[in-house]
């Protein structure tokens, strides 16, 4: 089934983009400048370099499916009350406002943001359009979802545990989201927080009660076969697609964090070791990865919404293989979307960050899991990185002589009483011409699944938007169109630790993540990248 095809809302009058049947095409011309350092002369040589593209956009807007791993959790059942309550028209009482409040997606960038279209010659004002008036982009309203849980809740169930939204909005949607029950997922314990395992009784690798199990929780009844797991989820992947008859689906982790894995040569450094490893119940092969080599084996994009190293060379090799879409890691919502910020600004203003002090508590089922070492540590490590582009770029104030890093501490406590209200608080101190010093404070408080939910909602729109183009370099006798490359690092703007290609470093810094989204989106319909150099207003 198709859903309606898009109307276009923009009319670009150049020669740059047309419309055939279905498919919108575009062409754009790439530059890129090739930079050598002359080391001997400190100095540089560039050259610039253009090359021709044809990019195609399928314009059908597919049925699209959504498998969350982690169905039962704080995001996953905040996701799947978001899109209800907004299909719905929701209104709810709430003591946070007067009279009722309507159901929205604030925090969305393609639902809630705008993209800058140009200047209108007689004001001079500068014009902004919703994200979604772009290109047609599929609507979280028609999403289709299921997911997997470890917990045997239903979703109202599982919501109401959550104590993320307002008593009027979940008992409105007590009667769809009841109905839902997560699919059953697998358990290893050795890979999140020991102090999840009261929740895991919905597990295919662990038996229950009714199935001669005495204790369903004891770690003794867990089952192995790694590759059966793999089985059964590519199963749940083809079952739920032809139950509803869905055109695509993609599979999004925002399940508890991993351990990380290790990565052992043998075991997970290519494709073929990794299934061999999965084939014999290899101990370092953890849940997450069994989800990500089930998706790309069914052709269906995964994303990884948590720290851990699900990515293992070992899949990245597989899903170059297959040609099947990966992206991740770790949800980019709060401190560290600030830090990509606010380094990037102190970086690029010449002050030299000197440390960054982050504190965080938070009383949720995610701060539960991260309270045990290993898992914290996966988070450590994805949350560490986000300064490294930004010293890399600024060799005046990070250079051999006067050091190249930043001391930079993140601290996460659980603490029950807040609940899903995340605590952050963030100390830059830096330094300021002729010794001077200058410290910024934050101190940030906020629902931690009302920031990650509209994440997650963007990144699968954008996940489908991506499986839609496909592009042709011209003059050099390419005949058929290409997809992206499978890591998807076109969605880094929602990612904390972004995975890139082999070879190439993430880019952390938000602005730069948002030009390169918004400039792609208007090559494709035919318009210059945006540069902001408003020469109607400078120039006589
Ligand atoms: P949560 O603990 O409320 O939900 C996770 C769910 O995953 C639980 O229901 C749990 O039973 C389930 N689960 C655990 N292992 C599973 C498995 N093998 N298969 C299927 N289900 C499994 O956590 P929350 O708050 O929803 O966060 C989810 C993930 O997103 C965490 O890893 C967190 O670190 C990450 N994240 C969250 C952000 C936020 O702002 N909420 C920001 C960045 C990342």
């Amino acid at each position: 089934m198709t859903l309606p095809a898009f109307e276009p809302k923009i009319i670009v009058n150049n020669d740059k983009c047309t419309i055939e049947g279905n498919t919108l095409k575009s062409k754009y011309t790439y530059t890129s400048n090739l930079v050598t350092k002359n080391d001997s002369t400190n100095s540089y040589i560039v050259d610039t370099v253009k090359k021709d593209y044809e990019f195609n956009v399928d314009l059908n807007l597919p049925k699209l499916g959504i498998m969350l791993v982690g169905l039962g959790g704080n995001n996953g059942t905040t996701l799947l009350a978001s899109v209800l309550a907004n299909k719905n028209n929701l209104e709810f009482y709430s003591k946070n406002f007067k009279g009722l409040k309507k159901a929205n997606y604030y925090g969305s960038v393609t639902q809630s943001s705008t993209i800058k279209l140009g200047i209108d010659p007689k004001t001079n004002d500068e014009i902004y359009v919703p994200f979604t008036d772009i290109l047609p982009l599929s609507n979280p309203n028609d999403f289709v979802i299921t997911g997997w849980d470890i917990s045997d809740l239903n979703c109202f169930e599982a919501m109401q545990r959550a104590c993320v939204l307002e008593h009027d909005l979940q008992m409105q949607l007590k009667d769809e989201m009841e109905k839902i029950k997560p699919l059953k997922s697998i358990y290893y314990p050795d890979f999140i927080a020991l102090n999840q395992n009261e929740r895991a009784n919905h597990c295919f690798n662990r038996k229950s009660e009714a199935e001669g199990n005495k204790d369903p929780l004891s770690l003794d009844g867990l089952t192995k076969n790694k590759w059966s797991h793999v089985e059964q989820i590519r199963d749940d992947i083809r079952n739920f697609k032809k139950e509803n008859n869905l055109d695509k689906v993609i599979v999004l982790w925002t399940a508890n964090t991993e351990r990380y894995s290790t990565i052992e040569a043998g075991v997970n450094d290519n494709a073929d070791n990794l299934l061999n490893a999965i084939k014999n119940d290899h101990s370092e092969v953890s849940p997450s990865t069994i989800f990500a080599v089930a998706s790309i084996l069914e052709g269906v994009p995964y994303i990884n919404g948590s720290p851990q190293n699900t990515f293992v060379p070992g899949v990245i090799d597989l899903a170059e293989r297959e040609h099947s879409f990966i992206a991740g890691d770790d949800f980019k919502s709060g401190q560290t979307k600030m830090k990509s910020v606010l380094a990037q600004f102190l970086v690029d203003a010449g002050i030299k960050p000197l440390s960054i002090a982050s504190y965080n508590h938070l009383g949720n089922n995610d701060g539960f899991n991260l309270s045990s070492p290993m898992q914290f540590k996966s988070k450590e490590i994805s949350k560490r990185g986000v300064c490294d582009d930004m010293i890399e770029s600024n060799q005046i104030l990070f250079n051999d002589k006067v050091g190249k890093t930043i001391d930079h501490c993140i601290v996460i406590k659980y603490l029950n009483a807040v609940g899903d209200s995340k605590v952050a608080m963030d100390e830059y101190y830096s330094e300021l011409m002729l010794g001077g010093h200058n410290r910024i404070s934050i101190h940030n408080v906020c629902e931690d699944s009302l920031l990650a939910t509209p994440l997650i909602i963007d990144l699968l729109v954008m996940t489908e938007f991506c499986t839609r183009v496909t592009y042709k370099k011209l003059g050099e006798g390419a005949t058929d169109y290409e997809q992206f490359y499978p890591v998807l690092t076109l969605l880094s703007y929602w990612l904390k630790a972004p995975l890139t290609r082999p070879g190439f470093k993430p880019i952390n810094g938000l602005m730069k993540q948002r030009a390169a989204l918004e400039n792609f989106l208007r090559l494709l319909i035919g318009l210059p990248p945006l540069d902001d150099l408003r020469f109607e207003e400078r120039l006589i």
